[in-house]
């Protein structure tokens, strides 16, 4: 196949969902029709293993690196699907962010009791940032859920975005058996199997009078169905791929990850609906997907917890171009010629070598430090990429020394591991990094960097609890900051790269100081 039609075919995407929506089954169920998993419940048992601190750093430790469910690749209908997996569990972690950063695409997974959730809310928002286009897919309709027209009501307030349903779902609950593609009308059919989701559900194509729905249904539910494919054709916005792609408007689609219903459908929109790879921003040049020269960006790297195996493997997308193994490239950043020797792609089951990799697909790189979030490599003419931002914080907490010997040490264990983006790093001007303060979006990510401060770095530091919840980037005039700075509930502190944060006790001292402080602005994304 061409140059183009691989670029054509190439659909990069994230799942994004509060815990327990059903993301772990979604997942499954994609890689079940794509034909890439065979027996549902591989996704799972690894899920399992991951819950716990100590778990999930006894499993890289015994498997060195992690990798397998970082981003899964499978072929649905012609197109090469590259889902890259956002922890949304204990790990939950800026590395979730980031990951949004690497894709063309989200889907939104609601679950149909509950609605939008406090971390749906939160991904969706950096979706937003980038106007990524996001599906909705309404799940657990298998079981008793909210009305479809309250819950596209809920998503359209609260995260201000247009909603149209692109499949309307025939009963709920028990009675959920069917979607009526509200596109052409047609009515189809589940036909149960009988197993209860291990395998693709076939169905039956038909008509809204088909005398089975009714039947199925009962006349009251008939009626109610009728009614609301009325209703919701009133109410909602009309499709508009246009807004779609702009992230203007969310599709929605219905079904149950666990008895594999709609899981077709809401594959058959990625294909048709979702975008092949984009052009990147970048601060300096400009690349097309089909440009010939390779270009790409370093999105997550992860560290090997093994103290034996210090390498690291630095997650890069490609952006232009064709990725081949052993090929040398140029790091923006530092201006050195690289060789990407080792690279690993992402199958279902098995890490495995690649060859070749187009735009949109996602290759581990073995890394032996050289690398950091946010670069870009390249051929040909130069290039750099936008840097993926960071974002604000909630965990916070200060670095204390077992032994103040080892404070060389320390600071540049800090600094190491803000730059790879394991934590952000916050210096308070008065007393400079003798005291630095320490912040992250999970707390998981305080246990990572205790546990590699020790065996990388030979560091006993302890992390004692702040007053602080919240952090925002400083902006606007200079009389704002000084108000923070003058008043006892605030921090002033810098961040790694010097740019002026502010820590706060509480999310709604914030909101107090932007109506009281003169001229302040403030960020919850870094400035890049
Ligand atoms: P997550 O990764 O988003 O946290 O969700 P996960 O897939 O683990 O699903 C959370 C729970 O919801 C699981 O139940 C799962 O079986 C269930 N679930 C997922 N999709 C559906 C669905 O479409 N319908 C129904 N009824 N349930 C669904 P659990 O009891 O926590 O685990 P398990 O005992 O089923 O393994």
């Amino acid at each position: 196949m061409d140059r183009l039609a691989e670029i054509a075919r190439r659909r990069t995407f994230a799942i994004i969902s509060h815990p327990d929506a059903g993301k772990t089954t979604m997942t499954e169920k994609l890689l079940l029709y794509g034909g890439a998993l065979h027996v549902a419940g591989a996704v799972k048992s690894r899920k399992s293993a991951r819950h716990a601190v100590s778990d999930w750093m006894a499993m890289e430790q015994e498997r060195g690196i992690s990798i397998t469910s970082s981003v899964l690749q499978f072929d649905y209908a012609g197109c090469r699907m590259n889902l890259l997996d956002t922890p949304g569990h204990a790990d939950f972690s800026e590395d979730t962010y980031r990951t949004l950063s690497a894709v063309d695409g989200a889907i939104m997974l609601i679950d149909a009791a509950k609605g939008v959730e406090a971390r749906t809310r939160r991904l969706f928002e950096v979706c937003r940032l980038r106007k990524l286009p996001v599906i909705t897919f309404v799940n657990k309709m298998d079981r008793p859920g909210r009305d479809p027209v309250d819950l596209m009501d809920e998503v359209g307030k609260l995260l201000d975005i247009g909603t149209v349903a692109l499949d309307w779902p025939i009963g709920s609950g028990d009675t959920f058996c069917g979607l009526v593609d509200r596109v052409d009308g047609a009515a189809h059919l589940f036909l149960p199997p009988g197993d209860r989701g291990a395998s693709v559900v076939p169905t039956r194509q038909t008509t809204l009078d088909d005398p089975e729905i009714l039947d199925r249904l009962g006349q009251a539910q008939y009626d109610d169905l009728r009614e609301s494919i009325e209703l919701v054709g009133e109410a909602g916005d009309p499709w508009d791929l246009g807004r779609f792609l702009t992230g203007e408007l969310t599709p929605f689609f219905f079904g149950s990850a666990m008895t594999n219903y709609g899981v077709g459908f809401l594959l058959d929109a990625l294909v048709r609906f979702a975008p092949p790879p984009a052009p990147r921003p970048a601060v300096e040049g400009a690349r097309a997907p089909q440009d010939e020269a390779f270009s790409g960006f370093i999105f997550k790297i992860q560290a090997n917890m093994n103290p034996r195996h210090r390498d690291r493997i630095a997650f890069l997308r490609v952006v232009s171009g064709q990725f081949e193994r052993g090929m040398d490239v140029k790091l923006a950043r530092t201006g050195k010629d690289v060789r990407l020797a080792k690279p690993h792609t992402f199958l279902a089951d098995e890490r495995a070598i690649v060859e070749e990799a187009a735009p949109g697909d996602i290759v581990g790189l073995f890394d032996p430090g050289e690398l950091r979030i946010g670069d870009t490599v390249f051929t040909g003419d130069p290039i750099r990429f936008q840097d993926i931002p960071r974002f604000a914080p909630e965990h916070f907490a200060r670095v204390r020394l077992k032994d103040p010997t080892r404070r060389k040490h320390l600071q540049r264990g800090l600094l190491q591991l803000s730059q790879e983006g394991t934590i952000q790093l916050f210096i308070r001007d008065d007393l400079g990094a003798a005291d630095p303060f320490v912040g992250a979006v999970g707390l998981l990510q305080f246990e990572v960097l205790k546990v590699r401060l020790e065996m990388e770095y030979s560091v006993n530091a302890v992390l004692e609890p702040t007053k602080f919840t919240a952090a925002r980037w400083i902006g606007g005039k200079p009389e704002g900051r000084e108000w923070l700075e003058r008043r006892s509930d605030f921090m002033v502190v810098s961040d790694r790269d010097g740019a002026p944060v502010v820590l706060a006790e509480t999310a709604w001292s914030l909101q107090y100081a932007l109506q009281e402080a003169p001229g302040l602005e403030l960020w919850d994304v870094s400035p890049v």
